[in-house]
């Protein structure tokens, strides 16, 4: 079938193109999309800060209704609703194991292009192969994905609120009740709030941190960061020693857990100083290269810094959850949506990136 897509072509380059869509194979179903967010992974590849191929079409935060059905799918119907997550084999260890975001295919199925066949499914008006990001390219009007990576939800939910759940706010959330798991009482610091961050302050209120600090540079986002659930925060351009100041709102020791979600390899180490003794820090972001003392930063404090990916989450059974805490005005994602339509994509990307919009989506 034809459809209307955003393709990354070379770096720093998107276009809007009519391509031709395949049918849903083994596994696998069509999705009318209803809506996509925009992810800074999108802007990640599309600036190629992190190699890729390309072409690909952008776009992994897709919900929709499910259009048709490929071989084999028994756990989707025509007409359900469903947000579209990151995609996983299904067969390896991890997988096995429960734990999709660990998948041995991860890397190759989010960022390559192809599905789990190793085949692609867009071709351009020249009949090229064009990749589908994360095995959905879904800032398009259809796209196909994998029936395991759709997560039905219930067809009364606002689904264009729901965008950032396949992504976004199941990374932020999911830090901090899939891996760090605070008790209520400890505190927690996020640096960078953009919608990874916002998702872990919100957690960490769920969670009952008594002490949440939020830290960023642009004040509005601040504010909304009290809104969400952040007890205090710093402005990092504001603030001539973030770790000194996090110290001094907890009563001089640091906290006990910290994400990094703004991609600089200087607020990890901001971070890192800012744990009391036995804290758990993790990095979500792609920051690259960190300056670290491994004496100072992590063994004299007894430290331990993580990474992960997708909140270390298992969509299938984490999405419902936050879906029903959202629900419930417990998981308040609509608080950082802003809408537009798919031909002002380019102002959404630049309003992500001047820090007026936290979370674009696009509506179809
Ligand atoms: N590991 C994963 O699975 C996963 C999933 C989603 C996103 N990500 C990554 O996580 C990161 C966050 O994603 P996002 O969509 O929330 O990004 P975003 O760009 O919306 O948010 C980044 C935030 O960092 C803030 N910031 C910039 N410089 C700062 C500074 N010096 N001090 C404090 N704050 C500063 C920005 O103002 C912004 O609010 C990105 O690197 C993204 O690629 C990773
Ligand atoms: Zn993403
Ligand atoms: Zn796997």
């Amino acid at each position: 079938m034809k459809i209307k897509a955003a393709v990354a072509r070379e770096k720093g380059k998107l276009t809007f193109e009519e391509l031709e869509l395949g049918e849903p194979r083994l596994g696998e179903v069509l999705v009318k999309l209803t809506a996509c967010g925009v992810c800074h992974t999108d802007t990640t590849v599309l600036n190629q800060d992190m190699p890729t191929p390309l072409p690909m079409v952008l776009g992994h935060e897709g919900v929709g209704v499910v259009e048709q059905v490929g071989p084999g799918v028994t756990e989707l119907q025509v007409g359900d609703h469903v947000i579209i997550s990151f995609p996983f084999c299904g067969h390896c260890e991890p997988c096995l194991d429960g734990r999709p975001y660990a998948c041995d295919r991860s890397t190759e199925l989010f960022f390559f292009g192809g599905y789990e066949d190793g085949t692609r499914r867009i071709t351009d008006a020249n009949g090229a192969e064009i990749g589908s990001l994360f095995g959905q390219g879904s800032l398009a009007d259809h796209c196909v994905a994998a029936a395991r990576a759709c997560v039905k939800v219930d067809p009364e939910a606002d689904l264009k609120q729901l965008c950032s759940l396949a992504c976004g706010a199941q990374t932020g959330s999911g830090v901090v009740l899939n891996k760090q798991k605070p008790r209520p009482g400890d505190t927690y610091a996020v640096f960078g709030c953009g919608a990874v961050g916002f998702s872990a302050i919100m957690a960490a209120k769920l969670a009952g941190c008594s002490t949440i600090i939020a830290v960023d540079v642009v004040p509005s986002r601040l504010e909304l960061a009290k809104e969400c659930g952040a007890t205090h925060v710093i402005n990092g351009k504001e603030c001539a020693d973030v770790p000194a100041e996090i110290k001094r709102l907890t009563g001089g020791r640091g906290v006990h857990f910290a994400l990094e979600a703004a991609g600089l390899g200087i607020l990890v180490k901001q971070m890192l100083r800012s744990m009391r003794p036995d804290g758990y820090a993790m990095v979500v972001s792609f920051a690259g290269d960190v300056p670290l003392n491994a004496s100072m930063d992590l063994v004299g404090s007894s430290v331990t810094l993580g990474g992960t990916v997708e909140g270390a989450s298992n969509p299938q059974v984490f999405i419902p959850r936050l879906v029903q805490y959202y629900q419930e005005g417990r998981f308040p994602v609509d608080k950082l949506s802003r809408f537009y339509r798919f031909d002002e994509l380019e102002k959404a990307l630049e309003d992500s990136h001047k820090g007026t919009a936290i979370k674009p989506i696009i509506v179809f």
